[in-house]
């Protein structure tokens, strides 16, 4: 096998494509050849040592992969040898293959593209969480999404949309405003040309946004909190601009809004049934073409540092996908 290793988390520059030998799965795992293995802003993060996982070392970064199982461990049963199946380990993706806890790797419906499903579980799985579970949005609610057309972003409009809200998404520049719309936004908001509170008032009118989805924190937050509605529920998803907002507090009290966390991956571990529930929903939704994941680029699996770069350099529309094969 080949794989993308990490002995030195210094950055992208130091990982290295190595052939290693092929592991064979012990009780309770399964082997994967990987098909597709979808980048998300994590992977970034872990070969960094930004992450707030730090896996030992040397490790396989790609938290998020698609293919098929070619041999299993004693004591699994829920799949066998040939199913196709996605797996959400955390690391391991960015490789031809990979052993895993058969826990963490599920069958795939029939019809589930690889690629797709190699960018599914974690973008529409945070996604679900925090807005049907976390802010409980409702048919007729405006929901603003910040950094739209990201991986999180592109997910949260489609969501949106499938719930029966007002989808305001917002993104910094004119080329991501244009994939937003084409993906079902009713209004977007150019965040680098435009004010973005005089455009929520204005397409509120001045009555602000119910909920507000947010993967970018940084400065935009603070803005954002101001114009939010009545009974607002403001979703912390996670910072990519890198600085974590500090909000007076009084502005929670003058809205009588709500500052809502999400964390998907604790959620997932300590409510697996719950967890469960969302992903047959959104399988359910897939198979009915109601949400597809938006790819930005097919690249090989030899491209990886290709793919971070874009991601690094924040051009990436929806998810970059490394393909085997
Ligand atoms: N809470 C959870 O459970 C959970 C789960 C999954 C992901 N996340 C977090 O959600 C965030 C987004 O993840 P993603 O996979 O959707 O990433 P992504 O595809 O790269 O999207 C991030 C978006 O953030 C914006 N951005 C602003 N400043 C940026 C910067 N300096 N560098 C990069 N992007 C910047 C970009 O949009 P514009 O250019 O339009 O501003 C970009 O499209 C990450 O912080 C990730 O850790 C959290």
């Amino acid at each position: 096998m080949h794989a993308w290793l990490c002995e030195n988390p210094v950055g992208v520059e130091a990982l290295q494509w190595k052939e290693l030998p092929t592991p064979e799965p012990k009780a309770g795992e399964v082997r994967v050849a990987i098909r597709a293995a979808s980048l998300n802003f994590p992977d970034l993060l872990i070969v960094q040592n930004k992450y707030q996982m730090k896996p030992p070392l040397p490790f396989v970064p790609g938290s998020e992969y698609a293919g098929t199982v070619e041999a299993v461990g004693e004591g699994v049963s829920h799949v066998k040898v040939g199913d196709a199946v996605a797996a959400f380990a955390g690391t391991g993706g960015f490789a031809t293959h990979a052993v895993v806890s058969a826990a963490l790797v599920m069958p795939l419906p029939e019809g589930f593209a690889f690629d797709d499903a190699a960018a599914f579980v974690l973008t529409y799985g945070t996604t679900h969480h925090a807005l049907v579970d976390r802010a409980a949005l409702k048919a007729g609610e405006t929901l603003l999404v910040l950094g739209a057309a990201g991986g999180v972003g592109t997910a949260a409009i489609q969501i949106g949309k499938v719930l029966g809200a007002r989808v305001i998404a917002a993104a910094s520049s004119d080329e991501k405003c244009a994939l937003c719309r084409d993906i079902g936004a009713d209004e977007t908001i150019n965040y680098a040309t435009a004010n973005i509170r005089d455009e929520l008032k204005r397409l509120t009118g001045g009555k602000g946004p119910d909920v507000v989805y947010d993967p970018v924190g940084g400065d935009l937050a603070e803005p954002v909190f101001r114009s939010i509605g009545w009974r607002g529920r403001y979703l912390v998803v996670g910072f990519a601009q890198g600085g974590i907002p500090a909000l007076p507090w009084n502005l929670a009290l003058l809205k009588g809004a709500s500052i809502v966390g999400v964390f998907w991956g604790d959620f997932a571990r300590r409510e697996p049934k719950a967890h469960a529930a969302a992903l047959t929903e959104l399988a359910k939704w897939y198979a009915e073409g109601k949400i597809k994941p938006v790819i930005d680029q097919r690249l090989p699996m030899r491209e990886l540092p290709a793919a971070y770069a874009r991601m690094g350099s924040r051009q990436v529309r929806g998810k970059l996908v490394m393909i085997n094969g």
